[in-house]
């Protein structure tokens, strides 16, 4: 049998990995898997280097679609994906979260009537002003395999109509819907121990366990509109008087800051004694930072999990979230790009001692459970 990947986004080449490393594990003998990247993101510190620190195959195929508006991205790599996907003639084709590249796979995929699989289906922030609603809602109403990670997201599902009926025949008439628990959380299980012994992010920027405050930020609704970004920015350089804040900073945001902000204001953020603004980092790098953060500040999806999986607070710079599951353990909130909202639940969170994060994101084995449901028979 054999599977066509799509991947394009950083967080896809990481997610991939736990399939990938399933197949190997498991189906080596039987199983094909063909990685296409499309090359929506690029940057050696976007791309190559997760494939390098993190042992992931590499992609067979690299369609170097680079950036774009939606439409010319998404294009070029429909037409990129379709050429492949003929050649290659997959049982399957593999698609995970709710980029341009996961629309795009789905959109040549569907046309060629090849059965897909939608990893991280379901989700929903129910905010059509963002790109990854679109792209999740029109990828999961062409996949004929829709593994959900949440409850939630399998609830919304059966909502919109698909059957809830575990038949043993799927086909893009008839698809089926699963609770698999999250595939970051596998990832992150496996590769937190790599990062305790080979990450030298502490060490090499001085960083304090619990004395530092970790960020992100690269959504289009805070970067590309300059009272957003400057609300979040003035905000964490408040907070940066206090305790450290770490920012592996996203191309996308590093670029807007320059774009928008007026001179001193990019100045100030640059030379603010307690930011400390880097690249992006690795994972085992992002890891580490994660692990030891005494709080997450971020917009990620991805992000928003992982202080979750380790135990730390998350203020969250969206007005919604698709991990309501996180909402509603109190150990997250939404705060948007408001800086008293930002600032008040800073403190709150750093106030307080009584922190708890059940299981909400199965046990780790979402991998094994997909491609179970996928090879095995
Ligand atoms: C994309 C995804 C988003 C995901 C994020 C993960 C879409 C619509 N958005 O957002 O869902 O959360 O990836 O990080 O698919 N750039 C570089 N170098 C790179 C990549 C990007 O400089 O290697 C810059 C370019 O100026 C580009 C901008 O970042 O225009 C945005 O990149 P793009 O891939 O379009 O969207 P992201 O914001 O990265
Ligand atoms: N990440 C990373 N280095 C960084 C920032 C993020 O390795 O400098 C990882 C992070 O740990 C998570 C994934 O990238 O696994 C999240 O990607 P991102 O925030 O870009 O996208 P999202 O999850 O919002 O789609």
């Amino acid at each position: 049998m054999k599977v066509v990947t799509i991947i394009g986004a950083r967080p896809q080449i990481i997610k991939a990995a736990a399939i990938s490393r399933e197949i190997a594990n498991n189906y080596v003998d039987r199983i094909k898997e063909i990685i296409v990247h499309t090359g929506q993101h690029y940057d050696s510190n976007m791309s190559e280097v997760f494939f390098t620190e993190l042992n992931i195959p590499r992609p067979d195929y690299n369609l170097n679609v680079g950036s774009g508006s939606h439409g010319v991205q998404t294009a070029r790599m429909i037409e990129g994906i379709e050429e492949i996907v003929l050649k290659e003639q997959p049982d399957y084709v593999l698609l995970y979260g709710d980029t341009n590249s996961t629309l795009a796979g789905a959109t040549a995929a569907s046309k060629l009537n090849i059965p897909i699989v939608h990893i991280e289906a379901g989700l929903r922030s129910f905010n059509r002003r963002m790109p990854e609603e679109i792209n999740r809602i029109v990828c999961d109403h062409l996949s004929t395999f829709l593994f959900s990670p949440t409850r939630t997201g399998y609830d919304n599902l059966v909502r919109e109509g698909f059957s809830e009926e575990n038949e043993k025949t799927f086909t893009p008439d008839n698809p089926g819907i699963f609770h698999c628990g999250d595939i970051m959380y596998d990832n992150s299980l496996h590769f937190a121990q790599m990062a305790s012994s080979r990450s030298t992010i502490l060490e090499d920027h001085n960083l304090v366990s619990d004395a530092f405050v970790l960020a992100t930020i690269h959504r289009d609704h805070n970067t590309d509109h300059e009272e957003s970004l400057t609300a979040i920015f003035k905000a964490l350089m408040e907070i940066a008087k206090e305790r450290k804040v770490v920012l592996p900073l996203h191309p996308r945001t590093k670029n807007k800051l320059q774009e928008l902000a007026d001179e001193d204001f990019c100045k100030k953020v640059i030379e603010h004694e307690g930011l400390l603004l880097i690249p992006p980092v690795s994972f085992l790098d992002m890891i580490a930072l994660e692990k030891n953060a005494k709080m997450v500040i971020t917009d990620s999806g991805g992000v928003q999990k992982e202080a979750y999986f380790f135990n730390k607070p998350c203020v969250i710079l969206r007005p919604e979230t698709e991990w309501i599951e996180i909402l509603e353990t109190g150990m997250a909130k939404l705060v948007s790009a408001n800086y008293d909202k930002i600032l008040e639940t800073y403190n709150t969170f750093a106030a307080d001692k009584k922190v708890k994060f059940p299981s909400i994101f199965g046990k780790g084995r979402a991998a094994e459970f997909i491609c179970a449901k996928l090879f095995s028979n």
